[in-house]
């Protein structure tokens, strides 16, 4: 297959363009470089021995997108990964989180459906699943969510969700997949690719591999009072290279009409085992100190990985031991990211 990924220089995109290349696919990009580099692309190319071509753009740019897509036809289906992802920035900016998260899946739906590309993978989040009650726990795909989620980063993921399902409703030809992610981790083996937040990270396992490499002082345990085994906050982390195999599975098992997959371990790790974890990998000391909980967040989040197993015939291999040590190799290879 031929596939267009929209933000395919980002974290996770650029691990599914290693992925995809290795599964025999042909990959392409577009991506804006706001928050990745095309050094990322460069190192796809390092790892894979292919030839990637990129159009860098604003993904709305319906113009620019058209030109790309028609240049390199047949292109057989899209990952769509582009978007704007901080979780604070959306409540201070939610006007610009509409425009830009909604308006890039529309106008990639628009040049799929000029194009004839009728297979699209969307890069949805756990994050549909608003605060789970304990007895929701693991998250199934059919666990309840909300539009009226706490922040409008969380909202545009649920609505391209709604808009892909109504697509696929309205074109018997369309095949559209929601990935729903739990919490992204580790780094490729190689440490050539890995995640290169820009500014100061907001997640744990950035934080903690900046604290171990000394460019942070020590990292805040966000609440050690939740209603959990430690009191810490409970998360599925997934190492991105198992993440980046549930997106092959999902697009070479698509199939017509509308699915949702989670893509978890189903492990629960809590904020301390983390760090502990990586403390270990790194080798480093970590100054952690416990603070106030974390507006928005909730105390537990994981999955039921059940559907993916059956449906794609895909489940996540990687340990958070494993992630934490590939996470700490990019770091320290990569001090300043893609940058130096
Ligand atoms: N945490 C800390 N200290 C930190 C950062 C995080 O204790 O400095 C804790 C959090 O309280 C939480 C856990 O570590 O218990 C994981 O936090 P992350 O920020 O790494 O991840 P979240 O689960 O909060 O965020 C994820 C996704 C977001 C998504 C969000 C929705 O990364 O994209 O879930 O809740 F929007």
């Amino acid at each position: 297959m031929r596939v267009l990924l929209t933000g395919g220089a980002g974290y996770i995109g650029a691990h599914t363009a290693v992925a995809l290349i290795e599964a025999g696919h042909d990959v392409l990009i577009v991506d804006d470089f706001s928050a990745s580099s095309p050094e990322a692309v460069r190192r796809i190319e390092t790892i894979t021995g292919a030839k990637v071509p990129v159009l860098a753009a604003d993904a709305r740019d319906k113009t620019a997108l058209l030109g790309f897509v028609r240049e390199h036809a047949p292109v057989d289906a899209v990952i769509h990964f582009a978007g704007l992802k901080a979780v604070g920035e959306s409540m201070a900016q939610p006007v610009r989180y509409y425009d830009v998260n909604i308006g890039t899946a529309l106008t990639v739906l628009e040049v799929m459906a000029e194009t004839g590309i009728h297979t699209i993978v969307f890069s949805s989040s756990a994050t549909v699943y608003g605060d789970p009650a304990p007895e929701a726990l693991p998250l199934t795909e059919a666990s309840t969510t909300g539009i009226d989620l706490a922040n409008p980063y969380g909202k545009t993921k649920r609505m391209i969700e709604e808009i892909l399902r109504d697509a696929a409703a309205a074109d018997p030809r369309l095949q559209a997949v929601s990935l729903r992610y739990f919490n992204p981790v580790g780094a490729h083996p190689s440490g050539l690719i890995g995640e290169d937040p820009v500014g100061i990270p907001n997640n744990l396992m950035p934080i903690l591999s900046r604290v171990a490499i000394g460019s942070m002082p020590g990292v805040s345990i966000y609440g050690d009072d939740y209603d959990t085994p430690d009191g810490t906050g409970l998360r599925d982390y997934i190492h991105v290279t198992d993440l980046a195999a549930g997106h092959v599975a999902s697009l070479e098992r698509a199939r017509d009409g509308y699915a949702i997959f989670n893509l978890g371990t189903g492990k629960p790790v809590s904020v301390l085992e983390l760090i502990e974890a990586f403390r270990l990998a790194s080798g480093r000391p970590i100054t952690a100190t416990v603070a106030p909980r974390r507006a928005g967040d909730v105390a537990s989040s994981y999955a039921d990985p059940g559907k993916a197993r059956r449906e794609l015939d895909w489940s996540a291999e990687l340990s958070i031991d494993q992630a934490c040590a590939d996470y700490w190799r990019w770091q320290e290879r990569n001090p300043a990211g893609y940058r130096g």
